[in-house]
């Protein structure tokens, strides 16, 4: 995905967000390139929303400094606003009206939309076109939602949780329009509680937990990076499941094959692997509440 370098597309420092003394989001900092595709992962309740909705002007903060195409969201041009798209968590404001009515009344806001048939077929709801909204299935809505945030032909793309509730195939389908997106040079932030689709999607993650952020850095990073050790499995000549984590797996597999071919048998189950983004992802976020003092930030 191309990433290019410039002033970039946000920028966020030291953002605090309280909703009647309780303190959702703790100072978090983070900047998005122009043409990346970057993640928010978390737990529920960990900011994530309020973040993003800081970011769309949706929300007030309480302090802190943001920047969304070189504009502070709190202000909430126009001039923004016709440049980003967005996927609430939660929308369903067109309940009476046709999904391509929808579409087409979204699109007569924006100064250059999109073709309203090529969104409508991009989101998979040609065949949905003409029903109400409202009789859709929850992830045909969702799709809708997705429409509704490309019609605009923005720059600029907030997805919350675009995927939650979508089949196997129509994920795997707006997987494919985010990749084509992004391929456009556009910029996406999304949220998802889906790691496979974090890994599919971002060029970074940051892993955000009560209100601050613990781990930022490419999927990859974060597999190999902050969990440095290695996982061995196998079985044993009695056949009883044998695992140790090492950090260079070459002399364990060394000594467990040389010792398996002098036998004249083979290590059943060999298996070595590195920590996928999901354990890494359970380590981080399972570890004592970290309530009171700031925790460090892993960037790797
Ligand atoms: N409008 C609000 N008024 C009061 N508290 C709120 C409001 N919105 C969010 N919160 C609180 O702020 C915290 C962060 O919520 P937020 O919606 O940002 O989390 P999230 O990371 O998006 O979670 P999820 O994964 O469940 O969507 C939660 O404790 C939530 O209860
Ligand atoms: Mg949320």
């Amino acid at each position: 995905m191309a990433v290019s370098t410039g002033q970039p597309a946000i920028e966020v420092s030291d953002l605090h967000k309280s909703y009647a003394g309780h303190e959702a989001v703790r100072g978090i900092d983070f900047t998005v390139s122009r043409g990346e595709v970057f993640g928010l992962l978390g737990p529920n309740g960990a900011g994530k929303t309020t973040t993003v909705e800081i970011l769309e002007g949706y929300r007030e903060r309480t302090s802190g400094t943001v920047s969304v195409l070189g504009m502070d969201p709190g202000e909430r041009s126009r001039a923004l606003r016709e440049r980003v798209g967005i996927v609430l968590q939660s929308s369903g404001m067109y309940r009476f009206v046709t999904v391509r009515e929808a579409v087409a009344h979204w699109a007569a806001m924006y100064p250059a939309p999109r073709d309203v048939d090529e969104v409508v077929a991009l989101a998979g709801l040609q065949e949905k076109q003409d029903a109400y909204v409202r009789s859709l299935s929850g992830g045909q809505a969702r799709r809708l939602d997705f429409a509704l945030a490309l019609i605009g032909d923005p720059e600029l793309i907030f997805l919350d949780e675009p995927t939650t509730g979508f089949d196997p195939a129509a994920r795997r389908q707006a997987w494919d329009t985010v990749r084509s997106l992004a391929d456009l040079g556009k910029t996406i932030l999304l949220t998802t509680h889906y790691l496979d689709e974090a890994q599919a999607l971002a060029d970074r993650v940051a892993i955000i937990k009560t209100g601050r952020i613990l781990a930022i850095g490419t999927p990859a990073e974060l597999g190999v990076g902050s969990a440095t050790r290695v996982r061995v499995s196998w079985r044993d000549e009695n056949g009883t499941p044998q695992e140790r984590e090492v950090e260079d797996p070459t002399r364990l597999v060394h000594e467990l094959t040389s010792a398996a071919i002098a036998r004249g048998t083979s290590v059943a189950e060999l298996t070595v692997t590195r920590p996928s983004l999901e354990d890494v992802y359970l380590e981080l976020t399972s570890a004592g509440d970290t309530d009171g003092e700031p925790a460090g930030v892993a960037r790797v």
